[in-house]
């Protein structure tokens, strides 16, 4: 199937049980810890919609849901670096605090992949989002895969809790974001 066979839109909370479905069956990566597939991720999906932040499904040609992007959006110091993320103002003459934006869910069912419903998924979310936006993931071609959308690898190391599992942080700059001194 192409991409015009897909529909992509903005997802309510009243799809929460269909994407809880789809990530226990087909999450498995970065999900380290076993309690994590159940209250746990709905807790995650509040926060995107309670939030005002956003879930995007994908659709196919029975409207059934084949895939899922989520962002969000927070004013928290880099956790890695504990500085402050900050945004050159043109108004203000002055860098700012700006926050910065997590993608923090992609997922295509398995029969589905490979049909560039996870690149469009990402160019969605890309032109929607303004500044600089991090990821993590758990597999190194997604690095690859998320270089091609200007994101840099800033990390690479090994899950805390499960020192077996590696993970990458990857990290896409607006023009205007400053290097953290
Ligand atoms: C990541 C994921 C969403 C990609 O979805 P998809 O719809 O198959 O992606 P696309 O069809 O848009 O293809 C993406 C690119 O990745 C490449 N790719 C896909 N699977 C790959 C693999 N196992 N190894 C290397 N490259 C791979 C494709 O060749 C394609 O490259 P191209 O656009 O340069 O041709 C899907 O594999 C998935 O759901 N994985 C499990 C969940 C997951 O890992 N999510 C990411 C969490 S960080």
């Amino acid at each position: 199937m192409k991409i015009i066979d897909y529909d992509i839109r903005s997802i309510p909370r009243s799809y929460m049980r269909r994407i809880i479905d789809l990530y226990i069956k087909y999450q498995d990566v970065g999900a380290t810890d076993p309690g994590f597939k159940g209250w746990r991720i709905a807790r995650q999906f509040s926060h995107y919609w309670d939030r005002n932040n956003e879930v995007m499904g994908c659709f196919d040609k029975n409207d059934d849901l084949v895939g899922f992007i989520a962002w969000i959006h927070n004013h928290i110091d880099d956790p890695y670096r504990g500085v402050p993320f900050v945004e050159f103002d043109e108004e203000k003459g002055r860098y700012v605090r700006s926050g910065i934006w997590w993608h923090e869910q992609l997922l295509v069912v398995p029969k589905h992949r490979g049909n560039d419903i996870g690149r469009t998924m990402m160019n969605t979310m890309l032109n929607m989002v303004n500044g600089r936006i991090r990821n993590t993931c758990h597999e190194e071609w997604l690095v690859k895969f998320y270089e091609s959308f200007g994101f840099e690898n800033i990390y690479h190391g090994q899950v805390p809790k499960n020192p077996d599992q590696l993970y990458w942080i990857n990290e896409r700059r607006s023009e205007h974001s400053q290097e953290e001194s």
